[in-house]
């Protein structure tokens, strides 16, 4: 039986306008974010020593301040982490997909960086946060910077219907992970893939991973960042998992990068650790899959393609 998923509805500036007339705040998971920020903003880009990564071991101690980016949005990536991808990526006027956009970082940074965006979430208090954080006007000093466009919907990242097959430049997302942090603890959200088991998880992740490898132009990339647990004290490979689903369906490995982790919020897991004397899990992995220009590619790559026989 195929499940119906979500269709995307746009969100647009009048519907959050309306929103913090009645909302001063959201709460995701166990945090409340504050809306209708009157945004003080110091600087609109990293500091002057930033440069882009060069290996494949990032690490980003200060997560990063600029502009709207604040880190109360339980999960959240640094936005070193989509600004690095962008650049690298992407040039200006092209389009950028965040479908578990979450409170928008890879939005602000397309914004930032004049390229189109279009941010998804299953929680609608998530695409209210994005658009406040969203909510800045961008004057810098270079004369030619075009305002890009960015649209928000509400939606499921297993049903992209608005986006059009192979019209994508980058995707650039931040799936959750099983059962890890749920984002609609306080609303019991039925859709939202932080809340499944993991082989159901999976199975749902495959179709995230089919609409990502549909909407994306030939040759184009995708890149997820995604981590591991631990259940009865053994590590379980959560993110080699989530590799083999984006392989599967037709993806091609180009790059693993190892993302050290500065915040570690468990201290239940850091006492456990010594208790159990098992390693605190320091690392998630980037992964940045390569969707082919053609069927030859796979030929030429193929050690970096599923591996596996099915059956
Ligand atoms: C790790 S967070 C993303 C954080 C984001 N990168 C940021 O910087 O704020 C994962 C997001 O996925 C969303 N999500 C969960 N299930 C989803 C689904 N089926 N479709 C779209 N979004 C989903 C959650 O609501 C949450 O906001």
């Amino acid at each position: 039986m195929t499940k119906n998923y979500k269709d995307m509805k746009e969100i647009t500036k009048e519907d959050y306008i309306r929103f913090v007339e009645e909302n001063e705040f959201v709460i995701i998971e166990d945090v409340k974010v504050k809306l209708n920020k009157n945004w003080d903003i110091k600087s609109y880009s990293p500091p002057e020593n930033y440069t882009p990564e060069k290996t494949t071991v990032w690490s980003f101690p200060d997560r990063g301040s600029w502009a709207t980016h604040k880190g109360n949005y339980r999960g959240n990536w640094s936005p070193y982490i989509p600004r690095n991808l962008i650049l690298k990526y992407t040039a200006k006027g092209d389009w950028v997909l965040d479908q578990m956009m979450g409170s928008g970082t890879t939005l602000v940074e397309a914004k930032l960086l004049e390229r189109n965006a279009i941010g998804v979430d299953i929680n609608l208090d998530a695409v209210m946060v994005a658009l406040d954080r969203l909510n800045f006007s961008y004057n810098p000093l270079f004369p030619k910077y075009s305002e890009p466009i960015i649209k928000t919907y509400w939606g499921d990242a297993r049903n992209l219907n608005k986006i059009e097959d192979n019209s994508i430049d980058l995707i650039a997302t931040h799936p959750p992970y099983a059962g890890i942090i749920s984002y609609t603890k306080n609303k019991k959200q039925s859709d939202d893939l932080s809340q499944l088991p993991l082989e159901e998880y999976l199975k749902e992740m495959e179709k995230v991973a089919e609409e990502s490898f549909r909407v994306l132009k030939p040759g184009k990339v995708c890149a997820i960042l995604i981590g591991d647990t631990r259940k009865h004290k053994y590590y379980v490979p959560i993110a080699y998992r989530v590799m083999q689903v984006f392989l599967e369906v037709g993806f091609i490995l180009k790059e693993d990068i190892i993302k050290l982790q500065w915040n570690m919020k468990a201290t239940r897991e850091r006492w456990r650790a010594k208790e159990y004397e098992f390693y605190l899990i320091g690392h998630e992995h980037i992964f940045v899959f390569r969707k082919p220009e053609d069927e030859k590619e796979y030929k030429k790559y193929k050690f970096s393609i599923k591996w596996w026989k099915d059956g």
